[in-house]
C-alpha cells in the first residue's frame, strides 16, 4: 500500500494574520482543520501510513490528530529544527518510510484543495516507469506560477520560473503540489541543509536525465495560500463544489457547527461556515464567508467573502467584503472594510472608524 508524506511546515506568510497562532494546514475550512480534508482524501485513495513533515508551530499537529486512528490512518510526525524547505523536509522524514527503494511514495503540499484522482497519479507513475510524477493543473493566468511543459507522452521537458513576457508563457500547465516519488529519489536529496523541491530538486533531476512524468488533471484545484483563496476553498467545500469526505455535515448553502447561535432572520449563503460557539445576530447577512470558533457578527452586519478569526467580533451594521479579521480582533459598529484588508489579531477598530465610501 502506498504511503504519503504531507508537507505542513511552511510559515504561511501569505495567509497572515490567520497563521500567527495556527499553521496554515490547521486553519479550519468548512468546520475542520484544512488538513483533515487532505488526510481523509488520502485515506479514501488507499493510503494508510502518512508522515507529516512539520516545522512552523509543529507542536499543534499531534495533539489534534494523534496517531491518526480516528481517520483510519497511521500518522507519524517529524519536526525540523530549522525549516529545511520542501525538499529538505522530504529527505528529513526518509527514515520513517517503510517503502522499498523501487516503491512509490506520495507527497502532498499541505495547502492544496483538489479533486485529484490520487490512484490515477500512482498508476500514471507506474505505467510511465517514472522517477517522479507530478500532478499538473491548467490555469487561466499562469503568470504567477512556475510552468511545467510536457511532451506528447506527458514527459516533463522543463521547469520554467514565473514567466515575465507573453513569449515565455509556453504552456498553461503548472505544478499542482502533489507528486509520486520513487523512494530512492527521496534518498538522494541532500540532508542537513534547506532544499526547495520545486527550484532545486526537480530541475536538477531533469538536467541529470531523470524521467519526470506529468499528469494533467482538470478537476477542482485551488491553492489555499491567500486569504481570498482560503475563503473560496472553504465555501466550495461547504457547497460541495470541492470534494472531501470530511465535511462535518450536509453540503449546501451553509454549514453551522454545533454550539453556534444564528438569529432566525439572519441570512447565511454561498457556502458560509459558522464555527462552534460563534454568534450571528439578527438581520445579519453572511455570504461565502468563514466564521471561526467563537466569532461574533452583530445585528445587521453584512459579511461577504471574508474570514473572521476565532473569538473576533464584528460590530452592528459593519460591512466586510473580502476582509480578514484576525483572532480576537474587535471591529466596532458602522465600519466598512473591503478589498483584501487584513485586521491583525487582537486589534481594535472603533465605531465608524474606517470606510471605503462616504457615510451618506
Ligand atoms: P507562504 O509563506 O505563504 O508562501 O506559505 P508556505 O510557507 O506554506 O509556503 P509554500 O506555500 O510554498 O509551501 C508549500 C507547502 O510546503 C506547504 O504545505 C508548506 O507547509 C510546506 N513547506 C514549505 N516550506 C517548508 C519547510 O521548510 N518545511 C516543511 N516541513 N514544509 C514546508
Amino acid at each position: 500500500m502506498t504511503e504519503a508524506i504531507l508537507l505542513v511546515g511552511g510559515k504561511g506568510t501569505r495567509l497572515r494574520p490567520l497563521t500567527v497562532h495556527t499553521p496554515k494546514p490547521m486553519v479550519p475550512a468548512a468546520g475542520v482543520p484544512f488538513l483533515t480534508h487532505q488526510l481523509a482524501r488520502a485515506r479514501a485513495a488507499g493510503v494508510e501510513h502518512v508522515v507529516m513533515a512539520t516545522s512552523y508551530l509543529a507542536e499543534v499537529f499531534e495533539p489534534h490528530f494523534g496517531d491518526g486512528s480516528d481517520l483510519g490512518l497511521h500518522l507519524e510526525y517529524v519536526t525540523e529544527e530549522e525549516p529545511l524547505g520542501t525538499g529538505g523536509a522530504l529527505r528529513n522524514v526518509a527514515s520513517r518510510l517503510t517503502s522499498g527503494r523501487d516503491e512509490p511514495v506520495l507527497v502532498f503540499n499541505g495547502d492544496i484543495l483538489t479533486g485529484l484522482d490520487i490512484r490515477a497519479l500512482v498508476r500514471t507513475h507506474a505505467d510511465a516507469g517514472a522517477d517522479v510524477s507530478l500532478h499538473l493543473t491548467r490555469v487561466a493566468d499562469p503568470r504567477a506560477f512556475g510552468l511545467v511543459p510536457t511532451d506528447d507522452d506527458g514527459r516533463v521537458t522543463a521547469f520554467l520560473e514565473k514567466p515575465q513576457t507573453p513569449e515565455e508563457i509556453v504552456t498553461d500547465q503548472i505544478n499542482a503540489g502533489a507528486y509520486v516519488f520513487q523512494r530512492s529519489v527521496i534518498d538522494t536529496i541532500p540532508h542537513d541543509r534547506p532544499v526547495s523541491v520545486e527550484r532545486e530538486t526537480f530541475p536538477g533531476l531533469l538536467a541529470d536525465g531523470a524521467h519526470l512524468q506529468g499528469m494533467v488533471d482538470s478537476t477542482y484545484w485551488l491553492d489555499l495560500g491567500t486569504p481570498q483563496a482560503f475563503v473560496r476553498g472553504s465555501a466550495d467545500l461547504v457547497l460541495g463544489h470541492a470534494p472531501s469526505p470530511a465535511v462535518p455535515g450536509r453540503r449546501g448553502a451553509c454549514l453551522v457547527l454545533d454550539g453556534a447561535t444564528v438569529a432566525e432572520d439572519a441570512k447565511l449563503s454561498g457556502g458560509t461556515a459558522v464555527g462552534a460557539g460563534a454568534v450571528v445576530g439578527t438581520g445579519a447577512r453572511v455570504e461565502g464567508s468563514t466564521l471561526l470558533d467563537g466569532a461574533v457578527v452583530e445585528p445587521d452586519a453584512v459579511v461577504r467573502d471574508s474570514l473572521i478569526g476565532a473569538g473576533a467580533r464584528v460590530g452592528a451594521r459593519t460591512v466586510l467584503d473580502g476582509a480578514v479579521i484576525g483572532d480576537r480582533a474587535e471591529v466596532g459598529p458602522d465600519n466598512e472594510l473591503r478589498d483584501g484588508i487584513r485586521i491583525w489579531c487582537g486589534a481594535r477598530i472603533g465605531a465608524g472608524a474606517v470606510r471605503f465610501s462616504s457615510d451618506q
